[in-house]
């Protein structure tokens, strides 16, 4: 009967011909056996925050309600991380503080969901037996009959002590979630997933083995996305996967994607992360070049600037070819803003090709980079076969040294833009400041300035009179 009331609108190959979301409640829509109160609460990188509100998506196609305070909730659901140890024992922490809670209100539900349900399965169950629910990335459609399961729905009570755990474990490599339409807080910036999933197997990653095999949406189907996400009065839209760039549904490209976003009529701006240096190709980078809707802002993840390591990693690029693609896409793409990622201390790193790494992010001139010491990852190819052998003090000390040189460079960046005028997405009001805005340039640049006469939305041109390392901050002119 479970079955038959829910499946209908969750049947994947049940989709019309050109895929849509389910935006409105059908009248088919299935009465809630057991409406709950649902706090999501997120962790890790923007595929999560996405994916927590494909979660409220399906949550409230099947009656149930999200809120945004703890205290009313009767169910938990934790959007984990497992990319490196700090994410995991940062969640760790949190599932024991939500057992204080589980002791004052039995009645509730603590879910574990994402990457770290997925990497660390029923192990889970034996470090946090309280857990009610371990559900990984491509599990998130049987949510409803989860929380069903756990409470026993309309048919039957189940008391707090009688719950059996509920596992969704499986990686589906055919779950894209097309007929499910998320839901987003209001705002200028929608994140927009048009891919899941990752084929590339970087030996220190343990991102393919959590979220599976690469998957696209097709094309028309994102692109009537970003049409209503224009309409419900979003002005960015950032494209979303792990190798965004290697998109393809079969007919269609990223570049092909990326034009055909550009031209989606009241849409300002679109930007897309994170792109594999070894899939940019030729359309992508004339998108980016010819079209003004697309930001001439790349992450562009280096890892690590010695070829040896590279290889190690199984980054499918080298060091020269790296520098090659960087010097291309200033020459096609003239101010164009560049960020990457850097792990030191992997497996093997001697001085001399952290140097290399150190040279390159000197040489090439990042305006800003997310650096990670390596943190060895059960499950992954490294793990297997590469010792985690850079002594932990040693991972420190480089981590140290290329924090101090990109803070000295981005500073540096900042400082050069001075008397330069930036066009400005107004955001919302500043947190310290309530006569100021804030925003974002083109190249991604948070930028602060008084409000004047603008408009949260409004593309506003800013004089940079001033700047920290990280912002920039001027009169709109
Ligand atoms: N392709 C994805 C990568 C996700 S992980 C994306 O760009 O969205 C984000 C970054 O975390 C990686 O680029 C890498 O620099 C870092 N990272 C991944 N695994 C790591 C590990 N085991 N230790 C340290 N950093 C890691
Ligand atoms: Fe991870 Fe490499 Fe994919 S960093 S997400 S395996 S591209």
């Amino acid at each position: 009967m479970k079955d038959q009331t829910l499946f209908p609108l969750y049947n994947k190959r049940g989709l019309p011909e050109t895929p849509q979301r389910l935006s409105q409640k059908s009248d088919d829509t299935p009465q809630p056996t057991h409406a709950r109160r649902i706090y999501i609460e997120t962790y890790g990188c923007q595929m999560n925050v996405s994916d927590s509100e494909l979660m409220a998506g399906i949550l409230t196609q099947n009656g149930h309600q999200t809120v945004t305070h703890i205290d009313d909730a009767d169910v938990v659901l934790v959007n984990t991380c497992a990319i490196r140890e700090n994410a995991e024992t940062k969640v760790i922490n949190r599932i024991k503080h939500l057992n204080h809670r589980k002791r004052r209100q039995p009645e509730l539900i603590i879910g574990i969901c994402g990457c770290m349900a997925q990497h660390l399965r029923d192990r889970l169950l034996d470090a946090a037996p309280y857990v009610d629910l371990v559900m990984g990335p491509d599990a998130y459609r049987n949510l409803p009959v989860a929380l069903d399961s756990l409470t026993g729905g309309v048919e039957a009570y189940v008391s707090p002590k009688d719950r059996d755990p509920f596992l969704g474990l499986r990686l589906d490599r055919t779950e894209d979630y097309a007929d499910i339409a998320p839901i987003r807080k209001d705002g200028i910036r929608a994140w927009l997933t048009i891919q899941r999933g990752c084929d590339k197997m970087c030996t220190f990653c343990i991102v393919p083995f959590v979220r599976g095999r690469e998957r696209s949406l097709p094309l028309k189907l994102l692109v009537a996305d970003v049409e209503k996400l224009v309409d419900q009065g979003f002005k960015e839209v950032v494209l979303l996967g792990q190798t965004v760039n290697s998109y393809h549904d079969n007919h269609s490209d990223f570049g092909d994607l990326l034009f055909a976003v550009g031209e989606v009529n009241g849409l300002e701006r679109v930007r897309f992360t994170s792109p594999h240096p070894a899939d940019a190709t030729e359309r992508m980078i004339d998108a980016m070049a010819s079209s003004p809707t697309v930001c001439k802002h790349l992450h562009l993840p280096l890892q690590s600037g010695s070829t040896a390591v590279l290889e190690r990693m199984r980054r499918t690029y080298t060091a020269e070819e790296y520098r090659t693609l960087v010097a291309k896409l200033r020459e096609r793409i003239p101010n164009i803003a560049l960020s990457t990622d850097i792990i030191v201390g992997f497996s093997g790193e001697t001085d001399d090709e952290f140097r290399q790494t150190y040279q390159m992010m000197a040489d090439i001139r990042y305006d800003s980079a997310f650096m990670f010491k390596y943190s060895e990852r059960e499950g992954t190819l490294a793990h297997k076969a590469l010792p985690d052998d850079v002594p932990e003090t040693v991972k420190g000390q480089r981590l140290k040294q290329i924090i101090e040189l990109q803070e000295r460079i981005s500073a540096d960046i900042n400082t050069d833009a001075v008397g330069d005028t930036v066009a400005v997405l107004v955001e919302g009001e500043s947190r310290r400041d309530a006569d100021r805005y804030h925003g974002k340039t083109d190249g991604f640049k948070t930028t602060v300035f008084p409000k004047a006469n603008s408009r949260i939305g409004e593309v506003v041109n800013v004089r940079v009179d001033n700047t920290t390392a990280h912002t920039l901050i001027g009169q709109i002119v």
